[in-house]
């Protein structure tokens, strides 16, 4: 391969590819509501593309960018590609190995290969959660008592989140609503984040769990554990323009997620690699929950893998911290009353531990009332519509699905009853909740720890967005 000298510099070079990223967002709106042909897409991005940098001479926040927008741009030509096309399973990414860029110096996807290994974080030759979440949205900042504890970068320092189909500078664009949908993922994996910071402090031993300060970190978990459970049901609530109408959720957005190649893991929330770092930290009553986030791991960046790798047989929290009592479940789920009631004074971090546990576990609830609302009801919904309108028509229903990506299970294939049973083995995995069998409220007035935190009217002041 010969790699090309650009004439031109590389701001400019990443200036005129947000351009186009902003017209591939008009684009797409025009392919899907059938006024041009799909097929402009892929023409428009090798004229687009005609002129590239060496890879060699991008820095890792160009080379960042670079692999956001061309990420964003190869969804796009593979989604209205395998639109087209009856038997895309077979060979989902054929267009982007021949597409070829830099006057014709790589394929597409070599270059997306190359430029994403000069980022210098293990990031693959496809779009992933890191790109079009963390880099992509403006960075997030977590606050406490007003304080910023932590950022979670964005890298193009303009205060704007690329999407799909909404060009901020077109007056025909739709809504707003897909810049939404990014950005809740991003606020919520900074609160996870700092949440994870926070588990690690007591996992590692650096806290004493029962100490002042240990009582505190796990406070502040709790805090930013229900901080996106209330992020995430007032997203349900939003009206207006950032609203996510389900339609647009399940025949636009998710159809952007297609294979890139056979077997491959689609961009989807559940890359989040703060959520894999916390369940492993609490525990999950799921067997085989592992070989589930290792299937994610090429999906992943270097050092998220590490991580998540390193906490593959933690012992869960909970676990740690009642055998550190000496006292085992079985006895705790015989004691009386009081004798509950004086262990809980004895042993504030329990009831700290508690409160972690029961947010994680409403936290997942409440997710999974947003993947009813945006895709498993509205999709059974379309299923017996169909069934009505094929018995009015006297024929036989036909399938409803989505084309690129089915709205029957999440884009990496999970089905409804999974995700749901993920959920529920969120909920008290170590039954420690059960053997006291009392409620969070009580259990925190009997330790004398601080109340479970509600963070109904403060979720907006935990973290914000702005570079
Ligand atoms: C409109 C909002 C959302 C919808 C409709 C939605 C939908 C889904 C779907 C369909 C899946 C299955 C994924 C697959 O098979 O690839 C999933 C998984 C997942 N999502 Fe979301 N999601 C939303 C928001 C979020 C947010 C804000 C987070 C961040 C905390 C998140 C984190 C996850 C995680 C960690 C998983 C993996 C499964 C699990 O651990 O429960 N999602 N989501």
């Amino acid at each position: 391969m010969t790699a090309k000298a650009t004439p031109i510099s590389m701001p400019a070079w990443l200036g005129a590819l947000q351009g186009e990223a902003r017209r591939a967002a008009t684009l797409n709106r025009h392919i899907l509501a059938g006024h041009v042909a799909s097929t402009t897409f892929s023409r428009e991005l090798v004229r687009a593309l005609a002129l590239v940098p060496d890879p060699g001479s991008f820095n890792p926040v160009e080379a960042k960018q670079a692999v956001t927008l061309l990420g964003l741009l190869g969804a796009g030509a593979l989604r209205h590609d395998q639109e087209r096309r009856d038997t895309f399973d077979q060979d989902p990414g054929w267009l982007l190995d021949i597409m070829r860029v830099g006057n014709g110096s790589y394929t597409f996807r070599e270059y997306l290969g190359a430029v994403a290994d000069r980022t210098g974080t293990g990031h693959t030759d496809r779009d992933t959660f890191a790109s079009l979440v963390r880099w992509n949205v403006p960075t997030a900042t977590v606050r406490w008592e007003g304080q910023p504890v932590l950022e979670l970068p964005g890298v193009f320092g303009d205060n704007s989140t690329r999407t799909y189909t909404d060009d901020p500078n077109d007056p025909g664009a739709p809504n707003p609503s897909e810049v939404a949908f990014f950005e809740l993922l991003k606020l919520c994996e900074a609160l996870e984040a700092y949440a994870n910071q926070q588990l690690m402090q007591l996992v590692s031993g650096k806290l004493t769990p029962a100490s002042p300060e240990g009582l505190e970190a796990a406070y502040r978990t709790a805090t930013m554990l229900d901080g996106i459970r209330a992020l995430m049901a007032a997203y349900m609530r939003l009206k207006g323009k950032r609203a996510l109408k389900p339609r647009h959720f399940m025949d636009v957005v998710r159809q952007f997620a297609p294979h890139w190649s056979q077997g491959d893991i689609p961009t989807t929330g559940a890359q989040d690699p703060e959520s894999m770092k916390r369940v492993k930290i609490l525990g999950i009553a799921y067997p085989g929950y592992n070989h589930g986030i290792v299937r994610l791991f090429p999906s992943l960046l270097e050092h998220e893998r590490a991580e998540i790798e390193a906490l593959l047989n933690n012992q869960p929290l909970l676990d740690v911290l009642l055998e550190a009592t000496g006292v085992s479940l079985a006895e705790l789920a015989h004691y009386t009353p009081a004798q509950k009631h004086a262990f809980l004074s004895d042993h504030p971090e329990i009831a700290a531990g508690c409160q972690i546990m029961v947010a994680d576990g409403r936290l997942a609830l409440v997710h999974n009332q947003l993947t009813q609302t945006y895709l498993f009801n509205p999709q059974r919904q379309r299923e017996a519509d169909e069934d009505i309108r094929a018995a009015a028509e006297g024929r036989p229903p036909v399938s409803i699905d989505a084309r690129v990506v089915s709205n029957y299970s999440g884009t990496s294939k999970m089905l409804e009853p999974h995700l749901t049973a993920l959920a529920m083995a969120r909920q008290d995995p170590t039954g420690l909740l059960r053997a006291l069998g009392m409620s969070v409220a009580a259990i925190s007035t009997a330790a004398g720890v601080r109340p479970y935190p509600n963070t109904n009217k403060s979720y907006a002041s935990l973290v914000t967005l702005g570079d």
